[in-house]
């Protein structure tokens, strides 16, 4: 298929902020410094063959989106980046190191955080003692930086703030939304997995969750984003994969993807209007 990118012609990768640490090649070109390379990634549950030979990557710096039907590995996926499921061969790297195998609360402590599917936040815990929660790895924290990173994310959801005290099981899906990425935040990521952080929230809140995802890959954070929204994972995202039935079959940058006519008809509807329009 034509927009498939070939993954070697950087004038398709798109500009990144300044402030990454870039290669500099023999050519004198930029490269940007891989994060998180997934190569040839089978899972299984049981008999089931779900991911079948993927292969991915996500450079320093990006916002990167996996979008795909239902039922299509998505989630899967990010278990397997965040060792909650094992493969059964391929290899997945965080920067130099092969993830395959180690434990999940390790991966947290290099640097990965995942803000799961249909939040799972703890809800007998108050919002507070989530977010204290989420800093769990970082062993080395003292109290008063940690309290200033809880103050950060009462800064970026600011209804968090309001409600520090409520049981999480007792706030609304979007207030739930925010706590997962919130307390995903506390493990101070350098690379953060969300899995459908818009899912069942009103239009105005996804707009709210989209720009905090943005704001926070201004801030440095790379981002591995799942979602079914297409239209808003790719307006906001640098690259994006196609994932279907377990396999990636399209793949490129998100502007490109946005455009392209199969993807219009499968993923964004039929009154999607081109980005150059709004
Ligand atoms: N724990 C499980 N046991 C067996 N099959 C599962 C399990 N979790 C997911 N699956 C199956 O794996 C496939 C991919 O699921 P999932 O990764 O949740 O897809 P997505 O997130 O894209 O909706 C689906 O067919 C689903 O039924
Ligand atoms: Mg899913």
């Amino acid at each position: 298929m034509a927009i498939i990118s070939n993954l070697c012609n950087i004038k398709h990768i798109p500009k990144l902020k300044k402030g990454f640490g870039s290669i500099r090649t023999w050519q004198g070109r930029n490269l940007k410094k891989s994060m998180l390379h997934i190569k040839n990634l089978n899972t299984k549950y049981g008999p089931i063959h779900v991911l079948k030979n993927v292969s991915l990557h996500v450079d320093q710096g990006e916002i990167v989106s996996i979008i795909g039907a239902n039922g299509a590995g998505k989630t899967t996926l990010l278990l397997s980046i965040s060792g909650l499921i094992n493969p059964v061969s391929g290899d997945i790297f965080f920067e130099d190191t092969r993830l395959n195998g180690t434990s999940p609360s390790k991966i947290v402590s290099m640097g990965v955080a995942h803000a799961p599917e249909g939040r799972q936040v703890f809800s007998p815990l108050t919002v507070l003692e989530n977010l204290r929660l989420g800093a769990y790895a970082r062993k080395d924290a003292s109290g008063t930086e940690i309290q200033d990173d809880i103050e950060k994310v009462y800064d970026l959801f600011p209804r968090l703030r309001e409600r520090r005290d409520q049981t999480a099981g007792t706030l609304s899906g979007g207030e739930q939304q925010m706590l997962a990425i919130g307390r995903a935040m506390m493990a101070k990521p350098r690379l953060l997995l969300l899995d459908e952080p818009s899912l069942g929230l009103a239009p105005k809140l996804v707009e709210v969750i989209m720009k905090t995802v943005v704001d926070l890959n201004n801030e440095g954070t790379t981002v591995l984003l799942v979602e079914q929204n297409a239209r808003k994972a790719l307006e906001i995202s640098h690259r994006a994969y196609v994932l279907e039935t377990g396999r990636v079959t399209l793949q490129g940058p998100a502007r490109e993807l946005a455009e392209d006519s199969e993807i219009r008809r499968a993923y964004l509807g039929k009154d999607y209007k081109d980005l150059s329009e709004r």
